[in-house]
């Protein structure tokens, strides 16, 4: 949504060259800051990490694996028909982040995730939900498309048949067409739905992992890198789509692409060693960020 000139910031190359800053509240002289409540370990976002009509509310949530305390007293509000777009450099904990809005982080033996996060009110952690039907809920792309060895209707229909969402198969043909129509790939493939998923080209293959989230109807979307790898047009496939879809769902993409970022998103969230560290609408972080990390980051000082 904002055009901006910043170069791709090499973040890989520099990473290893670099000593990380400690995590301070340095905030870039004479700017005023919005201070939310202040974090434990005394770090405090800079920015907004409210927003109106909050639809996952994240309170003071921190990740463990083990020892390694990945995620850090992190507040965030997520509101639905928005993009939100997490950055920051590898390691800093954006897709620990990601994986806890749908419990992903269960399937990890050492993981433990402490505070609050909850969907429309509903504490996501409670023993009531069943996490099956929560990622339901809030779906999940990965950032390699992961298409089940099955054909391409089956791993649209996968989903809709576990959770008993067709009456008959003229329904089921109707959730897998529409799905497919709407991740921009029917056309595409729609004489050759008994083919394998695992047959489709990289990109084709994302948007079918895409139908294959919407078609159980979700409230959310997770992207974590969803177009790393994938060629110019095919990101700028999915970019498109995530636009569409915007307009009914709550979309929370990890990229490592700031132009991606500034494209798709209405909000960011910039994660330095598994603070939070800012979060604003996502022209205000790219022209005038208000912390001095966000500021290194943007601006490619620090990887
Ligand atoms: N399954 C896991 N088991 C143990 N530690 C993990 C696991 N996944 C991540 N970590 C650790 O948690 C921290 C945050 O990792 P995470 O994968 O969330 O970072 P990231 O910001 O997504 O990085 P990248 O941009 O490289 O994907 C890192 O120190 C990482 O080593
Ligand atoms: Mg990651």
């Amino acid at each position: 949504m904002v055009s901006l000139s910043l170069r791709e910031t090499g973040e890989y190359r520099r990473m290893n060259q670099m000593t990380q800053p400690s995590i301070t509240n340095e905030v870039s002289p004479k700017k005023s800051v919005t201070v939310e409540e202040p974090a434990a370990d005394g770090y405090q976002t800079v920015g907004e990490v409210r927003c109106k009509s909050p639809f996952i509310v994240a309170e003071n949530v921190d990740v463990y694996y083990g020892d390694n305390h990945a995620i850090k007293h992190v507040t965030l509000e997520i509101a639905k028909n928005q993009v939100i777009a997490l950055i920051g450099p590898s390691g800093c904990g954006k897709s620990t982040f990601l994986r806890c809005l749908n419990r992903m982080n269960d399937s990890i033996d050492s993981a433990r995730v402490t505070g609050r996060i909850t969907l429309d009110g509903q504490d996501i952690y409670s023993k009531d939900l069943d996490p099956v039907v929560l990622r339901a809920r809030v779906g999940m792309v990965f950032q390699k498309p992961n298409p089940f060895p099955k054909s391409i209707y089956d791993n649209v229909a996968y989903g809709p048949r576990i959770h008993g969402l067709a009456n008959d198969r003229a329904e089921l043909d109707d959730i897998v067409h529409t799905s497919l129509e709407r991740a921009g790939l029917l056309k595409e493939v729609k004489n050759r739905l008994d083919e394998p998923g695992t047959g489709l080209s990289g990109g084709q293959q994302q948007r079918l992992c895409i139908a294959r989230t919407i078609a159980v109807n979700p409230e959310v979307i997770l992207m974590d890198e969803p177009c790393s790898a994938l060629d110019p047009i095919a990101t700028a496939r999915i970019e498109d789509l995530m636009d569409e879809l915007s307009e009914d769902y709550a979309i929370v993409i990890v990229t490592h692409s700031m132009q991606q970022a500034a494209r798709v998103s209405r909000r960011v969230a910039y994660f330095h060693l598994g603070h939070l560290i800012e979060v604003d609408e996502t022209n205000k972080i790219f022209t005038n960020p208000r912390h001095k990390l966000t500021e290194d980051y943007v601006t490619g000082r620090i990887g």
